[in-house]
């Protein structure tokens, strides 16, 4: 199959083995993790308004009504932008500020205007905007109307809340991204019953009611083909014209087989298709990983001729949220102990984060997250691989502290683990590059402290520091820093 993006120019152009001309360097975000105004201007609820608002689901019962108020505020995280010498900004648009109702209502016009200055206002400082249609939160309407993601009804939605924004912002944003992390989504959603609509069949969340073993695969579907909706709409109506790039984010460890077991290489590879070929796989190749279809048989949908058509249209860019690596030992052929096999999915492997009581790589602040450089070029360099060089933007990286209020914001802006993070991910973005990755463009996670979903604002993953009292912003150390990251990292390729 030939994609559309091996037929037609990008903005970014590059040459085979140089470094692309306006490579781009960012930071990331999202609506609910950042722009507060819940109900201002006549957005509608979403998802996560409802969610935050139960008791007991996000870690200091906190939530994004306010968050950092960058609806307000966008002039003066512009202007941070602008100090750190960055050239490009990742953010969501709320879709229901867009559409308070899904389809089934009218476009908010003051939705649109806020955008709008958005959009505008960093285009003056010739920061390109990287903008994600849909980052967790979907309008609660389409949740309580026909059950959100579970229904297929929602990839019609999705067209049109595409159509929406192409036809609105698409003649000055060229990067888009359809759906943020949709393997997240379908897990915690439907499988962990740790996000909204907290469905699950088991014994992990705090669940009401659903079916572990098949909604996170039906789910998933729906995403895939809201992606695919999209982007017909994109490839047929606007790509011509307006010339962007549209892709799709994966969040996406590093597995390392915990053995050179043959078993424990090919639960590595399981891994691998449960977490991020899962998605990519369908858009690239038009179908699932066989690992998934031998071990899910019919738990797994089938696309129609349809579908197929539609999935067509593919992607122009892998967006990867990259930020740890984690050992992958088989349950398949061995017997792994009671309660160490993956949540995640059902591929039959067990995630561990140490060997011999070893970690993979340093501790941070989040559990989950293990400081594990190599993992970037592995990564990259795998996918470029399975994916025949389909250019690759990194759409997130980064690292978190603890909130500590005992601490001095001497210390808290001292954050020297991040910036060496930060360093050595970067070259090992540079080494998959030297080898020939097509590598478009990277995103730190994160512009300013936030809310990090469950765990409220009990965790800082910012390049600047947020007084969650008065909202104030400070340049941590590794803001200053990310100027000399980005020289060093140009001139190393
Ligand atoms: C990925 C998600 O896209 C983002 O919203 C989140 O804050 C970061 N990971 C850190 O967990």
């Amino acid at each position: 199959m030939v994609s559309f993006s091996q037929i037609k120019n990008h903005s970014i152009v590059k040459e085979p083995g140089s470094f692309p001309r306006n490579f781009l360097f960012g930071t990331a975000s999202s609506c609910y993790q950042f722009e507060g105004a819940f109900l201002s201007d006549g957005k509608g609820l979403n998802n996560w308004d409802v969610f935050t608002h139960e008791a007991g689901h996000i870690a200091d019962g906190s939530n994004g009504d306010i968050a950092l108020d960058q609806y307000n505020r966008y002039q003066e995280d512009i202007k941070l932008m602008e100090d750190m010498g960055v050239n490009s900004f990742r953010f969501s648009i709320s879709w229901a500020r867009i559409l308070p109702k899904g389809m089934y209502g009218g476009v908010n016009m003051a939705g649109i205007q806020h955008y709008n200055k958005l959009i505008d206002a960093l285009l003056q400082k010739d920061i390109q905007p990287l903008v994600t249609l849909a980052h967790y939160d979907i309008p609660q309407e389409l949740e309580e109307r026909y059950g959100g993601w579970l229904s297929p009804k929602i990839q019609d939605d999705f067209g049109y809340y595409g159509d929406i924004c192409f036809k609105y912002f698409g003649d000055r944003v060229k990067y888009w991204v359809t759906i943020n992390e949709p393997n997240v989504m379908a897990v915690r959603g439907y499988r962990l019953g740790t996000f909204p609509p907290v469905r699950c069949s088991d014994s992990f969340g705090n669940c009401t009611f659903g079916n572990s073993e098949k909604e996170p695969f039906i789910a998933a579907h729906n995403m895939i083909l809201s992606h695919a909706a999209a982007v017909t709409i994109y490839r047929t109506k606007y790509q011509e014209r307006q010339g962007g790039m549209i892709g799709i984010s994966l969040n996406t460890q590093w597995y390392e087989p915990f053995s050179n077991s043959s078993q424990d290489n090919y639960a590595t590879q399981r891994a691998r298709s449960f977490v991020y070929n899962w998605f990519l796989d369908p858009i690239i190749f038009g179908k699932y990983p066989e690992e998934m279809q031998k071990i899910l048989g019919n738990n797994l949908p089938i696309f129609s001729r349809n579908d197929m058509k539609k999935l067509e249209n593919g992607l122009d860019f892998i967006g990867l949220n990259h930020y740890t690596a984690a050992y992958i030992k088989d349950c398949l052929y061995s017997v792994c102990e009671h309660g160490q096999y993956s949540s995640w999915s059902e591929g039959s492997y067990f995630r561990a984060t140490e060997k011999d009581g070893v970690y993979i790589g340093e501790p941070t602040a989040m559990d989950w997250l293990f400081v594990y450089p190599q993992g970037m070029e592995k990564l990259v360099m795998y996918l470029k691989d399975r994916f025949n060089n389909t250019p690759i933007i990194i759409t997130e990286n980064g690292i978190a502290e603890s909130d500590n209020p005992n601490s001095s914001l001497e210390d808290a802006l001292n954050d020297t683990q991040r910036v060496e993070y930060m360093h050595n991910y970067l070259n090992s973005l540079a080494n998959a590059m030297r080898e020939g990755a097509d590598v478009r463009g990277y995103f730190a996670w994160s512009l300013l402290d936030n809310f990090e979903w469950l765990e409220g604002y009990t965790k800082r993953f910012g390049l600047h520091y947020v007084n969650f009292t008065n909202l104030q912003r400070t340049p941590k150390l590794s803001a200053t820093r990310y100027k000399e990251l980005i020289y060093n990292f140009q001139s190393q390729l």
